[in-house]
């Protein structure tokens, strides 16, 4: 794989990198179970290096300043900067980093696993070196270490790839190829949510009742299984309901909020084959399956209307 090489010049690399969705099978993935991701274009990071004298610094929305004054939510990137200077052995100096960014952050579309991978993208580019999706992954995933502990991996991968992407760890990763289109509408429920604090939350239910929780998180496994088989072969009333259940599943480990049941149950009574949460939860974003891409677009216009805070009608392509 070859990095976006530009006008090395006059030293200027530039790295890109789209967002994720999860479908189907967040948290219990964390817990050894599948998930089913899809990458998400309609938002996305450009990560620009350029070189300019003195000590490392950032240019972004949320920080512009010397890497070594970074603010702690940035040191999961400050981390995976270091290591990918030390991989390409580089100076740690004379770079300016621009971050830009259309992917809102705690809204579990991958914000931060796409900043890590544009901004190793950009490095490499910069070193004027190819890398491999396992470099590009084993570097972008030191910062989402820091960022949510124990992540399961699903969302750099997903961002690294163009398409749904089954995935389960230690085993090997699998492509689903949709046999149809599929209108989907992603909701913005206007609350910012914490993957790690989510993630923690789960890990913690399920040290408290080990029987109960593991049932459910095998349930979700179970429900992932079948949208798997819904994309590939049985079509979208099928999945509708999948992702329906799923929802109660992710209820009943507590990372659903009252804004996200809303919008969901909206979405529901306004002809949705199926809604629930994508991401961490608590916060963030809803995924609802519309009937056809003319639902698509009345829903994603009611749903506005309804209050939530962005909206994206997407379809996810067939492959043949
Ligand atoms: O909200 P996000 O995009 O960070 O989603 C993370 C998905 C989880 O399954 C909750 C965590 C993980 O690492 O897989």
């Amino acid at each position: 794989m070859s990095a976006e090489k530009v006008t090395t010049s006059e030293q200027i690399a530039i790295g890109v990198a789209h967002s994720k969705l999860i479908l189907i099978g967040e948290h219990a993935v964390v817990h050894g179970q599948p998930a089913i991701a899809i990458p998400f274009p309609l938002v996305g990071v450009e990560s620009v290096v350029e070189y300019v004298p003195g000590s490392i610094k950032f240019d972004s929305s949320f920080y512009h300043g010397p890497m070594n004054l970074a603010p702690k939510t940035m040191q999961g990137i400050v981390n995976s900067v270091k290591e990918t200077l030390n991989y390409l052995e580089l100076p740690k100096k004379d770079l300016l980093i621009q971050i830009k960014s259309s992917i809102p952050p705690g809204k579990g579309l991958g914000s931060s696993a796409s900043v890590a991978i544009a901004v190793v993208k950009s490095l490499f580019s910069y070193a004027e070196r190819s890398f491999t999706t396992d470099e590009l992954l084993e570097l972008a995933n030191i910062s989402e270490t820091v960022n949510h502990g124990s992540p399961s991996g699903i969302d750099t991968l997903t961002i690294t790839t163009e398409c749904p992407v089954w995935y389960e760890k230690e085993h090997p990763i699998y492509f689903i190829r949709p046999f149809d289109d599929f209108h989907f509408i992603v909701a913005d429920s206007g609350e910012v949510g914490d993957t790690r604090t989510a993630v923690e939350s789960v890990t913690r239910l399920l040290r408290s009742a080990p029987k109960i929780i593991q049932g459910k998180l095998e349930r979700i496994g179970e429900l992932t299984h079948q949208a798997k088989h819904a994309l590939e072969k049985a079509g979208k009333n099928f999945l509708g309901q999948l992702l329906n259940e799923a929802q109660k599943e992710l209820e009943a480990l507590g990372v659903s909020d009252a804004k996200l049941n809303r919008l969901i149950e909206f979405a529901r009574q306004e002809g949705a084959l199926g809604a629930k949460l994508t991401g961490a939860g608590n916060g963030g974003c809803i995924i609802a399956l519309a009937k056809n891409e003319v639902h698509s677009r009345q829903l994603a216009d009611k749903l506005r209307k309804f209050g939530a805070q962005a909206v994206w009608p997407f379809v996810l392509k067939a492959q043949n």
